[in-house]
């Protein structure tokens, strides 16, 4: 009988060894708490598909706020559902929409906590889509004027970062070229910038109204058979001055978060999307799996491939989780 020379399970014989050799760990410090502004007063309204989540008005978003806040994370992300909608999302850029207030009313009370902005116009266009459309064709280039004065309107109203998720081309050199102009050089951009055309964004487009009416987002969100071409984007996104480089959806999607920070060394962070929270939460109420370890694991895994952050709708349950060890 050979016995092995070599044991791995020597440094896994007890927790205290298994802290010792542990290469990855997960932080507070790692997340980013995704909050739906909607127009109005006093409303929290439930996202069926997002237990636990709640499209709400910009005194209900403080109030979450501060919850965010004492549990130590250290930035959310607000996204837009405002009460009309046109062809040329206007709502989008406009200095009192929901979102405008949102980042005001939160750098009011909440100084220390970095407020990002998504910056696209979905959830503002009446068909849904991320830009102006003529004849059923997502136009590039008109767009890119209006999402830069939408960064502009959220860096105007306070906020700490822009994160723009149009996937139309150029737009991160037009938003920098915009905010520089305008004296907003030190906003910095995450740019979403390997974005797929993916069916997990589901119950994000509950949340937000943002189905688009028509067609679908393929002819600008990327392939996901494709990988080299996440390089590219990602490589142009930086070039064009993004500071910070998003891959999303973040779980089939571990390979891609890899070669980012390996080919770039740049800050990575990965969106945690709805459906994959969904798909966890549903399996959590049929008492399938453990959600806790469950969602441990998978943003551990998302850290391990190389996320430097994580935006994700599970932020202030894994805050508490990490405390409790
Ligand atoms: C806006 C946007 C979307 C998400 C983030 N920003 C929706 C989409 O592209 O259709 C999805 C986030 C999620 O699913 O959690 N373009």
């Amino acid at each position: 009988m050979q016995f092995p020379a070599l044991r791995p399970r020597r440094l896994r014989e007890n927790e205290t060894i298994r802290r010792m050799v542990r290469e990855t760990r997960l932080s507070v410090d790692d997340l980013i708490y995704p909050m739906f502004v909607i127009y109005g007063e006093g409303v929290r309204n439930p996202v069926p598909s997002m237990p636990g989540v709640f499209q709400l008005s910009v005194d209900q978003v403080v109030l979450e706020a501060e919850e965010v806040v004492k549990l130590g994370i250290p930035a959310v992300i607000l996204f837009g559902i405002p009460e009309k909608k046109d062809e040329i999302g206007s709502g989008a850029y406009d200095d009192n929409g929901e979102v405008q207030q949102a980042i005001k009313a939160l750098k009011d009370r909440f100084p220390e906590l970095v407020v990002i902005t998504d910056v696209c116009l979905c959830e503002y266009t009446s068909h849904g889509h991320c830009g102006l459309v003529d004849k059923g064709r997502i136009l590039n280039d008109p767009t890119l004027e209006l999402l830069a004065r939408m960064a502009v309107s959220h860096a105007r109203a306070g906020a700490d970062m822009v994160a723009p998720s149009d996937m139309m081309d150029g737009r991160v050199a037009a938003i920098r070229e915009k905010l520089d102009a305008l004296g907003f050089k030190h906003v910095p951009i995450m740019a979403y910038s390997a974005k797929y055309a993916s069916a997990f964004y589901g119950p994000f487009r509950d949340a937000a109204h943002s189905t688009p009416q028509f067609g679908d987002r393929r002819s600008y969100q990327m392939d996901p058979a494709n990988s080299n071409e996440a390089i590219r984007e990602v490589k142009l996104d930086i070039a064009e001055g993004a500071d910070i480089v998003m891959v999303k959806p973040a779980l089939s999607y571990l390979d891609i978060i890899r070669r980012v920070k390996e080919e770039t060394g740049y800050p990575v962070a990965a969106y945690n999307v709805s459906g994959e929270y969904a798909m966890v939460k549903a399996a959590a109420a049929q008492g399938w799996i453990d959600e806790k370890k469950v969602v441990l694991e998978l943003l551990t895994s998302m850290k391990r491939a190389g996320a430097d952050m994580i935006l994700t709708y599970h932020a202030k349950d894994v805050a508490k989780w990490l405390v409790e060890g």
